[in-house]
């Protein structure tokens, strides 16, 4: 019989169309002015990235679903060809929902399959690395005063993706795949190297940004070349009357189950980048590591919880210990990030707020007002506006994170110039010795 695999987002069907309109909308950028340009990737900024936010939560929703459903189902008293049933309700609507062991005897006419959620949050993630990232890598990639030409920081930078993959398949092709345990053990360590590695050249954000983009291409990546393959064999085992091997279903699930314990994690590494606290410290890579386990904690008490839906939480079902773990790490977290005034800062002869305010105005104010004279700035910048003495004041901390831990402020364009060390030091003096205002 002819199925029909019913994909959502069939649009993406006809990629000469995409080709087309990308092309044309390169074609008009070029013959913008120069402001209009700037103002022109902002809005391409915001465009992907609610693109990229859409489709990922497609994904990752669809994922928890599924997840929730094989943990939860009802494997008693059901038909013998069925490894399970559940009842849910939601929107309004009852729904009874059958999982097959294999595949049901005939067919359905329509199949519906959820695969171009995932393809397409990495396409649009991967867009925004390119707008955010790469299209100028001295902004924000790179560590500050790194000598690296742009070329190299985008190679490594591309590379680092490639890699993560090569690297977690040549793990997962070995008996390792089958100790759970021990994967997640070995796989932490490759990610705290990674992270410490980039860290030596990229930025605290660039760092996190390309930790949490490596570990999404393994993701996405499973679904392309495991997932939806098997589930074509599956497919067409069925039609031919055949069941599949099932040390080859066996293999599938250990590696589907990466990408479920995957998702905290790298949904932290995404919005990361507001907090600069997690990534302006010394050791980067180590916060990295104990958020990871937190997520990776939290995920696995949802799966026990899930699977264990008729346990009260009194009868010690939900392992609630995991959630103890998580909340330790997190204030582990809360401790190793917390603000150390250098003892350098406070030795520092003492700062009068004008010498402030006058280096605020000389390379920050262009952008970060309520009417920025910066071409290319309609509004102020992550709605940070340093006019007065009074928002100067208030926003000192972040002043010092952005301008003196991870010195990605201010932003390099032309006719911008770059803080001096001196004037990194007074700015950090002044927030030790108590950002005091006029
Ligand atoms: C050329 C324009 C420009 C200049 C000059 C500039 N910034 Fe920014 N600033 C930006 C942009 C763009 C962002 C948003 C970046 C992003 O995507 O996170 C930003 C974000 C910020 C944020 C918010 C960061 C966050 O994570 O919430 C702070 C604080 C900040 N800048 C402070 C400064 C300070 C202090 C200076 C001067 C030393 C400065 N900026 C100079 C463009 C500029």
């Amino acid at each position: 019989m002819n199925i029909l695999h019913h994909d959502r987002l069939r649009i993406v069907k006809w990629p000469w169309v995409l080709a087309l309109l990308a092309l044309l909308g390169l074609g008009v950028y070029l013959t913008l002015a120069n402001g209009w340009q700037a103002h022109a990737r902002e809005w391409l900024n915001l465009v992907v990235r609610w693109l990229h936010i859409i489709y990922g939560i497609a994904w990752i929703g669809a994922s928890f679903y599924f997840i929730f459903l094989e943990n939860a189902l009802e494997r008693q008293g059901v038909r013998a060809e069925l490894s399970g049933n559940i009842w849910t309700i939601h929107g309004g609507g009852i729904y009874y929902l059958e999982k097959y062991k294999t595949a049901p005897v005939q067919l359905p006419k329509y199949l519906h399959w959820f695969k171009w959620d995932a393809y397409l949050t990495w396409v649009t993630g991967f867009l925004l690395l390119i707008i955010v990232y790469y299209a100028d890598p001295r902004a924000i990639l790179l560590a500050p005063g790194s000598t690296l030409p742009d070329w190299a920081a985008i190679a490594l930078a591309v590379g680092s993706l490639l890699l993560a993959w090569l690297v977690y398949l040549g793990l997962s092709s070995t008996k390792l795949l089958y100790r759970p345990a021990l994967f997640l053990l070995v796989g932490g360590v490759l990610v705290a190297g990674a992270a410490y590695l980039l860290g030596q050249v990229f930025s605290g954000r660039g760092t996190f940004m390309h930790i949490g983009a490596m570990l999404g291409t393994i993701m996405a990546a499973n679904v392309f070349f495991v997932i939806i393959p098997s589930q074509k064999k599956l497919v067409r085992a069925a039609q031919n009357g055949e069941t599949l091997d099932p040390q080859f279903v066996n293999w599938v699930q250990f590696r589907s189950r990466h990408n479920n314990y995957l998702t905290l994690p790298v949904l932290f590494t995404m919005i990361a980048h507001h907090f600069p606290m997690t990534y302006s410290g010394g050791a980067q890579w180590l916060i990295l590591i104990v958020l990871f386990v937190a997520g990776v904690a939290v995920r696995h008490f949802i799966n026990v919880t899930e699977k264990e839906h008729h346990k009260t939480l009194v009868e010690g079902g939900a392992m609630p210990y995991l959630l103890v773990l998580a909340a330790a790490l997190l204030l582990g977290a809360f401790y190793l990030t917390a603000p150390r005034p250098s003892a350098e800062a406070q030795a520092h002869p003492p700062v009068a707020f004008a010498e402030v305010q006058a280096i605020i105005q000389a390379h920050c104010q262009m952008c970060h007002a309520a009417r920025p004279t910066q071409p290319g700035f309609a509004s102020a910048p992550g709605g940070v506006m340093l006019d007065t003495p009074a928002q100067i004041v208030s926003y000192a901390q972040k002043i010092k994170q952005v301008s003196v831990d991870t010195q990605y402020m201010p932003l390099v364009v032309p006719g911008v110039s770059p803080l001096t060390a001196e004037q990194r030091a007074k700015l950090a003096a002044w927030v030790a010795q108590g950002a005091k205002g006029p």
